[in-house]
């Protein structure tokens, strides 16, 4: 009988998966080529066919239309933060570099830095788009460990540079930002040669951090990306490997201070344990349905960034724990499947 059960399963499962495939795959080459699905791994170009170039990055909705701001790679360098403008989430279009490295010499953000990580949020109070990054100055390695912040008037830009700095004096490298519910933000960050993670609530401009800043744990973890449900918040997270990819970390606390527990690797399926070969940028909720969630990673590729590629896979709920499969090929319609549990369910 149990046999028989699994049988079930296993078929009912792949018959899920299969559901998702559309029938006549967008070919990922040209201008105009209507995309209508996930494809993890996959290059991904954007509506005039070039390689999504958005790398690290994380997504903000304002209305109906979805931002996609990330690292704009040459082969090794970064040439600034790119967004893209969706409304279906498949097909991108390009908007420029929201935020372009200055042309002065010895300036903070002088092309040749390092902008990574890119994360955007709107502040109400303000009416500002303010935009935090990971900031390593030109020719110095990944010693300045600083956290950038730009803002701008517009979803798309320009973003003006507005300082950089080390949250209450401690270094900070791998960065997210998070709303909350109550308008309040935060940058959760990994600190102390990335031993600690830790986070800072923002002032209420989000210009910078507040003196509320916590260490949540001392796990050598970087990557974070955050999300909420059922009044609980996820933290997943990456190990330290460079540009290598390692195994993912979920934890789950009450509080976004804390204290988190440790729930294990939410990866599933093959090479789950090495996150697939990517690694952790953000979390998006999925469109027009609460408790549903996107995984967003890098798949890196450290001889030609530009060409890194882009894991989106659906969180599931698995007897209520967050678990990410790994789908060759889904849509947004995934998260209709009976099958396909989204939080709560
Ligand atoms: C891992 C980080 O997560 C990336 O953003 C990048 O900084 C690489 N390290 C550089 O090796």
């Amino acid at each position: 009988m149990r046999i028989h059960l699994a049988a079930v399963c296993l078929s009912f499962w792949s018959g899920v998966a299969l559901a998702q495939a559309p029938a006549a795959p967008a070919v990922a080459v040209g201008a105009n080529v209507k995309h209508t699905a996930f494809r993890p791994g996959e290059q991904w170009h954007d509506t005039e066919g070039n390689l999504i170039n958005a790398h690290g990055g994380g997504v903000l909705r304002v209305g109906k239309t979805y931002y996609w701001y990330g690292e704009k790679r040459a082969q090794q360098q970064e040439e600034g933060v790119t967004v893209y403008s969706s409304r279906d989430l498949y097909n991108w279009r390009y908007e420029g570099v929201a935020l372009q490295p200055s042309t002065q010499p010895g300036h903070d953000i002088e092309q040749g830095c390092l902008m990574e990580r890119p994360k955007v949020l709107f502040n109400k109070k303000t009416g500002k788009y303010v935009m935090w990054f990971h900031l390593e100055l030109k020719g110095k390695g990944y010693s300045a460990a600083r956290a950038g912040v730009a803002v701008a008037d517009k979803p798309t830009g320009p973003f003006r540079y507005v300082s950089s700095f080390r949250p209450n004096g401690h270094m900070s490298r791998d960065m997210t930002l998070y709303l909350d519910d109550d308008g309040r933000a935060y940058h959760i960050y990994s600190a102390r040669e990335n031993y600690d993670l830790r986070i800072a609530r923002l002032s209420d401009d989000f210009l910078t951090a507040t003196k509320q800043d916590t260490l949540l744990f001392s796990n050598h973890r970087e990557a974070p990306a955050v999300f909420k449900t059922g009044g609980r918040y996820y933290l997943i997270t990456s190990g330290c490997t460079g540009w290598d990819p390692n195994q993912a970390t979920l934890h789950v606390a009450d509080t976004l201070f804390g204290p988190w527990q440790e729930l294990g690797d939410p990866m599933r399926g093959p090479n789950a344990q090495k996150t697939f070969g990517g690694q952790s940028t953000y979390v998006l909720p999925a469109p027009g349905r609460p408790g549903s969630f996107i995984f967003l990673a890098d798949r890196w590729n450290p001889k030609d960034l530009k060409d890194s590629r882009y894991l989106w896979l659906p969180v599931q709920f698995r007897q209520g724990q967050p678990t990410i499969e790994w789908l060759d090929r889904w849509n947004l319609d995934f998260f209709a499947q009976p099958g396909a549990k989204s939080a709560g369910q």
